[in-house]
């Protein structure tokens, strides 16, 4: 039976989804989907689709097929570090504005040799440029999912996409591998239909993820072992374990945080650069023997 409260409960309910994923003046959400896989209609944008089918919100679900897009080497020239415009003409401003618009995320890559598409990496090479748009990004809601074809062979691959959420500061929901191996197959899985459900729910909900798995701090399941701790390769926080092999904090968290935190590193690359630029002739003075060295080939 709906009781008052229970009809009072109900809509402060709704209204709570609504203003869990940021508004964009209208009631309607922009929910972007990346997808990492050349693949049309493969396991990525099934999936991703079908999570978008569980959010009870209204929503426009914008995909960008990442592979089609053109994203240049970084030229490593610092512009960006120092608030010039990136020398490259390519789509990776394309790629942020739309970032920046959305109001909640949804990333997939297909595991490619033990790790995602290199799509990523390419993206993340020019992630001097995350730090633009860094405030605007900071806190979005996101679901990352890794698909792989065979057991035990997920890689590293679930870890560039957490570095690719992490340093754009969005906020993970959610981190799944999901096997599919033939194109297509995904949901015919229906535990995997029950996965993209729990995930839309994720998204719109206010509640904070727990990294249970993992790095205590960013999540990330990898990590380097020394003596008595371990180091996330990620964040770079450090956890040992108690006898119960319950996770112990042991440094304040590493490299990711709010904005201002993230920042510090830019105004550490300027200082770089200024550096460089004072030493630029005592540094020339020892690289000089080695120009005329070897012969570069090319194809
Ligand atoms: C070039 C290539 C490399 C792959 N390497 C792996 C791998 O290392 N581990 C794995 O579990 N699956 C691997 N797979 C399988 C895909 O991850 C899997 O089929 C996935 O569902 C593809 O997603 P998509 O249909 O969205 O492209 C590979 C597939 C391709 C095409």
């Amino acid at each position: 039976m709906v009781t008052v409260h229970n009809k009072f409960s109900i809509i402060k309910n709704i209204v709570m989804i609504k203003s869990k994923i940021r508004t964009q003046g209208t009631n309607s959400k922009l929910i972007l989907g990346l997808i990492g896989s050349p693949r049309q209609l493969g396991n990525c944008e099934i999936f991703v689709k079908e999570i978008s089918r569980h959010i009870d919100i209204d929503h426009t679900l914008c995909l960008i097929r990442l592979p089609s897009l053109k994203i240049l080497p970084c030229k490593a020239c610092y512009g960006c570090i120092m608030d010039k415009p990136c020398p490259n003409k390519d789509d990776m401003e394309f790629l942020l504005h739309q970032i920046t618009q959305s109001d909640a995320m949804i990333v997939a890559s297909p595991v490619y040799f033990l790790g995602s598409h290199s799509i990523f990496k390419s993206i993340l090479d020019r992630g001097f440029l995350f730090y633009h748009f860094l405030q605007k990004t900071y806190g979005k809601p996101c679901i990352l999912v890794n698909m792989y074809g065979i057991k035990e062979r997920i890689g590293v691959a679930p870890q560039t996409l957490r570095s690719f959420a992490s340093f754009l500061g969005l906020n993970i929901k959610g981190s799944v591998n999901v096997k599919a191996a033939l194109p297509g197959e995904v949901i015919m899985d229906t535990k995997n239909v029950e996965r993209a459900r729990k995930l839309a729910e994720a998204l719109s909900s206010s509640k904070t993820t727990k990294n249970v798995y993992g790095c205590p701090f960013c999540g990330c399941e990898i990590v380097r072992m020394e003596k008595k701790r371990f180091i996330c390769t990620l964040c770079h926080g450090s956890f040992s374990t108690d006898h119960k092999g319950n996770k112990v904090k042991i440094s304040e968290g590493g490299i990711f945080g709010n904005p201002e935190h993230m920042l510090l590193h830019k105004e550490w690359l300027r200082g770089m650069k200024k550096r460089f630029l004072e030493k630029r002739k005592e540094i020339l003075k020892t690289i000089i023997p080695y120009r005329d060295m070897g012969e570069w080939i090319e194809p």
